[in-house]
């Protein structure tokens, strides 16, 4: 039997790598752009680092992380995420010292344990940015602005953008109270999952998505009407960016996001071609989780975004990717007995800077001309007894189907 790629996760095939070079490209073109580097951090991190991080009584730590133990039995989860460990080697390196403000990138793998379906992946792709060191409002804005601009240069449309406020720890802990005070005599209509979020962290039962629960949440007090003075005139300034910069947005005074970590701002970006998993993005403000992970108080802010689901969207859209440049050459042999000059010429032809590819199986010359065809080359080089012993080739023009005879000594430089 074959045996196939574990469940929610996907092959990336040659046909498609080109997507992702043109995306990945885009993303750093735009993030170099606005001043960020990237940062790569390990798949892998010790678990403590995502439930300290992310919160214990998240969806993604009770139920989505990959977790495994190493050897001497350590607790090792692969990334779900990449704030936390972003935060952790910005405090492991002492980046901090280096410059007040950081700003950084990240693409690569996260893994969440969740149940596949249409856009939502158990291995999955995002590229992320994170500031940290800075409060300032403006860089609430700036990172919404910097999602729309790749999306932009994507030429991604149809997109909203939903932005809430979810306080900092001391409107916070106010607000809760009073949360759980209404959701008090309504604890045996919430599912079980939102009976151990109502004793754990009562705000988690807005991320719920069952019917029942949803409803109950509807007539809940609202977060953004229990914000403290700062947190009132922090959300009012981004907005005012925003604003500023002419972006539409809609609040959202449910949004809370599934991680402990977000302080005052919260936001998602929602793309009308994704169906269920339509959110592209998503991202906010979290000025405490330096701090927890054992660093000072510094305040940080960052998004993150789904590339699958960008290219779902922008597949659905039917934006034009573009076109994929193919190779420049192709050597044929006319015979087996020339396959080591072949070779040779193939060789000199890509030392010389320009792509180029024989076929190394053993098929006539006819069916060279057919895999030269599928590559796309612009010219084949036809090695052939009778010319080689004459020092020469067949230069054969695939557009024009024109041949002409050349020396070898002059070859790269009519190639080039
Ligand atoms: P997140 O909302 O969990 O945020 O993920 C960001 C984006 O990753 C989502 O909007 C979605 O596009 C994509 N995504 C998430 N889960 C899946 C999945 N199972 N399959 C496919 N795509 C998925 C974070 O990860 C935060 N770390 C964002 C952040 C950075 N906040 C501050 N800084």
């Amino acid at each position: 039997m074959l045996i196939r790629v574990p469940k929610g996760t996907q092959d990336i095939l040659p046909e498609d790598i080109s997507k992702w070079y043109y995306i990945e490209g885009i993303i750093k073109e735009i993030l170099n752009k606005y001043g960020y580097k990237e940062i790569r951090t390990p798949f892998f991190e010790y678990t403590d680092l995502f439930v300290r991080g992310i919160g214990e009584s998240t969806d993604i730590v009770t139920k989505e992380m990959f977790t495994f133990p190493d050897r001497k039995g350590r607790s090792l989860t692969l990334r779900p995420e990449g704030t936390a460990p972003v935060v952790r080697a910005y405090l492991e390196n002492s980046m901090g010292r280096i410059s007040k403000v950081i700003k950084l990138f990240y693409i690569g793998p996260m893994f969440r344990c969740e149940k596949p379906q249409a856009g939502r992946f158990r291995q999955f792709n995002q590229f992320g940015i994170e500031i940290i060191g800075t409060k300032s409002p403006a860089t609430d804005a700036e990172v919404i602005i910097t999602a729309l601009d790749v999306y932009k240069k994507l030429g991604l449309k149809n997109l909203e953008i939903l932005i809430n406020s979810v306080g900092c720890k001391k409107c916070r802990f106010d607000y809760i109270q009073k949360l759980k005070k209404y959701l008090k005599d309504k604890k045996e209509l919430l599912c079980s999952d939102c009976k151990m979020r109502y004793e754990k962290n009562p705000l988690r039962v807005f991320d719920c998505k069952k019917d029942g629960c949803q409803k109950i949440i509807e007539k809940a007090p609202l977060i953004t009407e229990n914000l403290c003075r700062e947190c009132e005139s922090h959300f009012a300034q981004v907005k005012s960016y925003l604003d500023d910069q002419k972006i539409v947005f809609h609040e959202d005074p449910r949004l809370v996001r599934g991680f402990d970590y977000y302080t005052k701002t919260a936001f998602e970006i929602i793309s009308g071609e994704l169906g269920a998993q339509n959110a592209i993005a998503g991202g906010g403000r979290y000025d405490d989780l330096v701090e927890e992970l054992g660093g000072k108080p510094t305040p940080a802010v960052g998004f993150a975004a789904g590339i699958e689901r960008m290219i779902i969207a922008i597949d659905q859209q039917k934006v034009k990717w573009p076109e994929e440049k193919g190779l420049d050459i192709f050597v044929a042999k006319v015979d087996e007995k020339n396959k080591d000059s072949a070779f040779k010429l193939l060789q000199t032809i890509r030392n010389a800077g320009l792509s180029a590819d024989m076929d190394y199986s053993e098929g006539s010359l006819k069916s060279q001309m057919r895999v030269a065809n599928k590559l796309g080359v612009k010219y084949t080089v036809i090695v052939g007894e009778e010319e080689l012993s004459k020092n020469m080739v067949v230069l054969r023009n695939m557009q024009t189907k024109e041949q002409k005879e050349i020396k070898i000594d002059n070859l790269i430089n009519e190639l080039t």
